[in-house]
This record gives C-alpha cells, sequence and structure tokens, in this order.
C-alpha cells in the first residue's frame, strides 16, 4: 500500500521535474558558449562536416538567362564539442533545438549562385543530441547559374552544378565531406525528367596558401521532355514543310501558286519567332530546331523561286520565240523520260528511250501521233500542197483563189506554230513542276530524318516520351 503510493509519488516528481532538467541544460550549455568559436576540443583538430542535399523540385530552368531554380533541403551535420550531455543527469532530455544566432553552424554557400540576397536559405533551427552531433537542415530555393547549352534542342539534356563550400574555412579547420544526394522525394517535372543528382568532392588549391579549400559539387542532370514541343513546334513545321511540295501539284492556272508559297514562308517565320523567344542570344551553337527551320525556309525560298520559273514557262509570250535546243533535249526529252511524263495529245508508251518525238525521223515509227508544237503538214486540212492540184486548173481566178487560200493557210500555220511553242513552253513549265515535287520531297525527307536524328538522346527521347 504504502510502497505503491510511494511509487505514485516518485512518478508524479518525475514527470514535474522535466521542464526544468532541459531549462537547466540549456541554461549551462549556453553559459560561456561562444557561436563564433569553432566547437572543437582541440584547435589544431579539423571539425569535420557531412553535407548532402535533398532535391525536391526543379522550378525553372531559364535558357536565356542561364539560370536554374531548385527547391532544395541541405542537409549538414557535425559533432558540437560544448553540446554535449550526459542523458542520466538531464533525463528525458534527448535533444535540444537551437536557432542559428545561439550556436555555431557552417558558413557553407551555394558558390554558383544567382539569387539577389546570396545565401537563399530558410535558417531553421539546430537539432542536437546529447552525444553532441548537431543536425541543420536549412530549406531553400535556390537560384544557380547553369550553362544550358541548347544545342540539342528539343532533344537536349542539361547539366547544371550546384557548387557549395565554406566561404571562409580551409580544409584543415572544417573537413567538408559529403554524402550522396537525395531524391526520393523529388516532385516530377512536366518538362523536365530527372536523371540523376551525382555528386564529387573537390579539394582546390590556391598559390597563397597551402590548405586545401573543398568543395562539393552537386550535377542536377535532366532530360529535357520532348512531347510538348514536337506537338507545338516540330509537327507543325514537318506540316508546313510538306505544305511546300503542294506549291508543286498547283496548276499553274489557279493564280495561287506563288501567294500559298509565300504564306507557308510567314508562317514558318511565326514558329522561327517561338523559338527564338526561348532561346538565348548566343552564336555558339545553333539550336538543332533553328537548324532544321531554317533548312525548311531554304527549301520554301528555292521552291517561291521555282514556282516563278515555272509560272514565267506557263505564260510565256508565244511571239517570245521558241525554246533553245538543249533546253528542249533537257527538260522535253531526258527530265520528262525520267519523270514518266507525256506530253498533251502523246499516247507513247513511257518505256521508249529517249529521243525527240518533234523530229520526224525519230517519230518515224508512230505516224498517227499528231504534236502539237509540230503539225504534221499532210494531216492538216487546209495545206496547200494537198488543195493546189484542185484548185490550180482554174486559170486566173484560181492563181487569185489559190493566193488568198496560200494566205490563209499560212496564217493558220503560223497559228498553228505560236500555239504549238506555247504548249512547249507550258510542258517545259509542268516538267520544271513535277521536277521540283519530286527534288524537294527528296530534300525534305533527308533534311527531317538527318537533322532531328541526329540529336545524342533522339531515340531515347522519343521512346520514353511517345511510347
Ligand atoms: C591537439 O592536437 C595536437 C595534434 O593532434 C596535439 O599535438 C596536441 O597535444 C593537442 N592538444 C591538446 C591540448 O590536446
Ligand atoms: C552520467 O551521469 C551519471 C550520474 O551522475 C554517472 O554515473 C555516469 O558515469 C555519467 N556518464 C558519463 C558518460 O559521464
Ligand atoms: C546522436 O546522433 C549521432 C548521429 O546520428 C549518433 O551517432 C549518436 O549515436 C546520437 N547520440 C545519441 C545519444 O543518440
Amino acid at each position: 500500500m504504502w510502497s505503491t503510493l510511494l511509487l505514485l509519488l516518485l512518478a508524479l516528481i518525475h514527470v514535474s521535474v522535466q521542464g526544468p532538467h532541459q531549462r537547466h541544460l540549456l541554461k549551462n550549455l549556453l553559459k560561456d558558449y561562444n557561436r563564433m568559436e569553432r566547437p572543437v576540443g582541440n584547435d589544431s583538430h579539423s571539425l569535420t562536416v557531412v553535407f548532402s542535399l535533398s532535391l525536391i523540385q526543379i522550378m525553372d530552368v531559364d535558357e536565356k538567362n542561364q539560370v536554374l531554380t531548385t527547391n532544395i533541403w541541405l542537409r549538414m551535420g557535425w559533432f558540437d564539442h560544448y553540446l554535449q550531455w550526459n542523458q542520466t543527469e538531464y533525463p528525458g532530455v534527448k535533444n535540444l533545438r537551437f536557432t542559428t544566432d545561439q550556436v555555431w553552424t557552417p558558413d557553407i554557400l551555394l558558390y554558383n549562385s544567382a539569387d539577389d540576397d546570396f545565401d537563399s536559405t530558410f535558417k531553421t533551427n539546430v537539432l542536437v543530441n546529447s552525444s553532441g552531433y548537431a543536425e541543420y537542415l536549412p530549406p531553400g530555393i535556390f537560384m544557380s547559374t547553369c550553362n544550358v547549352d541548347v544545342r540539342w534542342f528539343p532533344f537536349d539534356m542539361q547539366k547544371c552544378e550546384l557548387k557549395f563550400g565554406s566561404w571562409t574555412y580551409d580544409g584543415w579547420l572544417l573537413d567538408l565531406q559529403m554524402n550522396e544526394a537525395d531524391i526520393s522525394g523529388y516532385m516530377p517535372n512536366g518538362e523536365w525528367d530527372l536523371v540523376g543528382v551525382p555528386g564529387t568532392r573537390s579539394e582546390a588549391f590556391y598559390d597563397c596558401c597551402k590548405e586545401p579549400y573543398p568543395d562539393v559539387t552537386f550535377v542536377v542532370t535532366m532530360r529535357r521532355r520532348t512531347l510538348y514541343y514536337a506537338l507545338n513546334l516540330l509537327i507543325p513545321c514537318v506540316l508546313l514543310s510538306s505544305m511546300t511540295l503542294l506549291v508543286f501539284v498547283l496548276p499553274a492556272d489557279s493564280g495561287e501558286k506563288i501567294s500559298l508559297g509565300i504564306t507557308v514562308l510567314l508562317s514558318l517565320t511565326v514558329f522561327m519567332l517561338l523559338v527564338a523567344e526561348i532561346m538565348p542570344a548566343t552564336s555558339d551553337s545553333i539550336p538543332l530546331i533553328g537548324q532544321y527551320f531554317a533548312s525548311i525556309m531554304i527549301i520554301v525560298g528555292a521552291s517561291v523561286v521555282a514556282t516563278v520559273v515555272v509560272l514565267q514557262y506557263h505564260h510565256h509570250d508565244p511571239n517570245g520565240g521558241t525554246m533553245p535546243k538543249w533546253m528542249q533535249l533537257v527538260l522535253l526529252q531526258w527530265v520528262a523520260w525520267f519523270l514518266r511524263m507525256k506530253r498533251p495529245g502523246e499516247s507513247e508508251d513511257p518505256e521508249r528511250p529517249p529521243c525527240a518525238p518533234h523530229l520526224r525521223r525519230c517519230s518515224s515509227g508512230s505516224q498517227t501521233n499528231s504534236l502539237p508544237n509540230a503539225p504534221e503538214p499532210a494531216l492538216h486540212p487546209l495545206h496547200p500542197g494537198s488543195l493546189a492540184p484542185t484548185v490550180s486548173s482554174g486559170g486566173g481566178f484560181g492563181g487569185a483563189l489559190l493566193e488568198e487560200v496560200r494566205y490563209l493557210a499560212d496564217r493558220f500555220r503560223e497559228q498553228d506554230e505560236a500555239a504549238g511553242t506555247a504548249d512547249q513552253w507550258k510542258f517545259a513549265g509542268a516538267v520544271i513542276d513535277r521536277l521540283c515535287l519530286v527534288a524537294f520531297s527528296v530534300f525534305n525527307i533527308i533534311c527531317t530524318i538527318s537533322i532531328l536524328m541526329s540529336a545524342p538522346n533522339f531515340v531515347e527521347a522519343i521512346s520514353k516520351d511517345f511510347i
């Protein structure tokens, strides 16, 4: 009975002295604590600080200003010689919290900070356990300089360094050690896939002094997710570039060929502006997408020029002269044969080897082919040769009539020849159109494949983002 009462009393006392223990301990520890003093038992010993970080979020990668913004929790741990206590003397006090104004903390800073106030950490409390082990976990939104290389945009991979080190202590006073970065609490980003945050510890030596200056560098390695840019930049560009080919399919008589080409050129310019807005104004390297846009633009520009030539041929002045012989040979025969194109009215087997259809010696095998550009005299109903024998028997009157008929026939022949020449030019225009269609299709496909596939992690990007 008495023993239980005593136990209850003891328990009550035990509970009631919890507060005073902590108060006594804090008073004793901070009595002659100087937070400017490096907390080591022997001043010639170095203090080991273990450093690591937890990456919480990649907030922004600013390609233009070359700044990476991240949400990071730093983690530092060290033994404070002056913050130890005997747990049996202060029962129940397992650990203590101090503000950074009360105890010593390492002056570790982000060297490549790009923040307005250089150190952007939030000063949290320092947690100390009874053996004097102090843990300090300041979170912060860090803005750091990062050399964003946009050479392979939008199939690029970025490596941004975060270099931490003590600002004033050298390696003999503060031995900075590294722990692996923790990414278990990482929040996925819509634009970037985190590949890893490898860290390295290095020591720098300066001319002035013998002491090493250690630093810890974490490299935030991330891969751009391509889907967004593929949807908003690449697919429209590929569509526009294939639209260029339609310029060569559109009939010349529609009068829209040039305007279609110019419209495509203008739309491409709009997309180029969009890209230029994202990219830094650097001439170090041309981004992949810029290269692609530039080559597509060259294709479109060249197609506009080719269209002008086609239209010039199509609307060629019939009295402007006939086509030079070499052009007839190259365009109307070789190229036309190569492209399997038949001239209007020509029903020949396209397999036939190239020969001049308008030259009589060549078309001897197929007399039925009446070629509009070179009218066969024998087939013309008003040809003087076929009329002369019947009319000439009429004497003087017949002679005048013959003159008249000859004149008419000459006019008809002239008209036919003019129409023939115009047809020849038109056909030449059509041949160039078809030639451009084939050539530009091939060039377009080669351009698209070779430029886009030259990116080092193209396959990885496609397989991860699209499939
Ligand atoms: C401090 O450490 C140095 C080297 O370890 C030693 O020579 C010296 O005696 C130590 N001083 C004290 C006061 O322990
Ligand atoms: C802690 O304090 C108790 C009681 O005063 C004592 O017996 C013990 O030896 C001390 N332990 C250490 C590690 O000093
Ligand atoms: C204090 O923390 C350190 C590091 O976590 C640990 O090694 C040590 O055992 C802890 N001391 C006590 C008394 O829990």
